[in-house]
């Protein structure tokens, strides 16, 4: 389980390589809005992606659905929840064995079976995936090196919670964790199925200011008949950030999988 403590994780590029993150979370495995065609062939699109472009990757929870006699969205599954775990285990297993799925956390889909049953279905996935489990958050310097050049860019991921539909209710939502990470420069969290890439000035252990980078981390769930259709929120394209962690100059580029 995670813990206060800073994970350093050491990419070493090729020559004059950057290094390549994403962030991938919300994508509800067994629910109706995510098993059809669109949704699925655009999840391992961007899986191969990742596999095939030497992408590092956090998983933001939410893997699958989760669906519970009690919860909403119950009967809009198409698989069980022992389905869901095995296809997301199938998903992941290729870039986890290459090492570069630094770690996962829960999502509140997970936390459904968790708080019901005390059944840590997260812990697991991890445990077959041979990951580190992140559970709520975690605060993980990525370190860059080729060479002799080296940088550091402290990351702060969490699977978030809010229920804020406006795009600004949505940005406090991140912005709420600089109180738990004031030094993190690049913010990651998932929950709110957008892909938004805020970003604000602020200062570093350092001292010295600095773009923070703030990242909602997007979903692989279609919009129509959807919890959030059916709320009325707005619709929002599938994906993951693209996050290049520079190594020649300290600079983080965002743009989307
Ligand atoms: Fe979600």
């Amino acid at each position: 389980m995670s813990n206060g403590k800073v994970l350093e994780y050491t990419i070493e590029t090729e020559s004059k390589k950057d290094a390549l993150l994403t962030c991938i979370g919300d994508i509800h495995a067994g629910h109706e809005c995510h098993e059809n065609k669109e949704a699925k062939d655009f999840f391992d699109y961007v899986m191969n992606w990742c596999y095939d472009n030497k992408v590092y990757v956090f998983g933001m929870g939410d893997f699958i659905e989760a669906g519970t006699k009690e919860s909403w969205g119950t009967f809009t599954q198409k698989k069980f929840a022992s389905e869901q775990v095995k296809d997301m285990i199938k998903a992941f297993k290729p870039i986890a064995k290459t090492g570069r799925l630094i770690g996962i956390l829960e999502g509140n889909h997970e936390r459904r079976i968790r708080n019901l049953t005390g059944f840590d279905v997260m812990d697991t996935i991890c445990s077959m995936l041979d990951v580190p489990y992140f559970r709520a958050g975690k605060l993980v310097t990525i370190i860059v090196k080729n060479g002799k050049k080296k940088q550091e860019y402290p990351f702060y991921i969490s699977h978030g919670g809010t229920s804020a539909i406006t795009q600004a209710g949505k940005i406090n939502a991140i912005k709420r964790m600089s109180g738990i990470a004031p030094f993190a420069e690049i913010y990651c969290m998932g929950h709110t199925h957008t892909l938004l890439h805020h970003v604000e000035d602020g200062y570093n252990n350092m001292g010295i200011l600095i773009p923070k980078h703030y990242l909602l981390t997007g979903s692989f769930m279609t919009y129509w008949e959807s919890y959030a259709q059916e709320k009325g929120y707005s619709p929002n394209r599938m994906g993951s950030p693209k996050i290049k962690l520079h190594v020649n100059e300290h600079r983080v580029s965002v743009s989307e999988a």
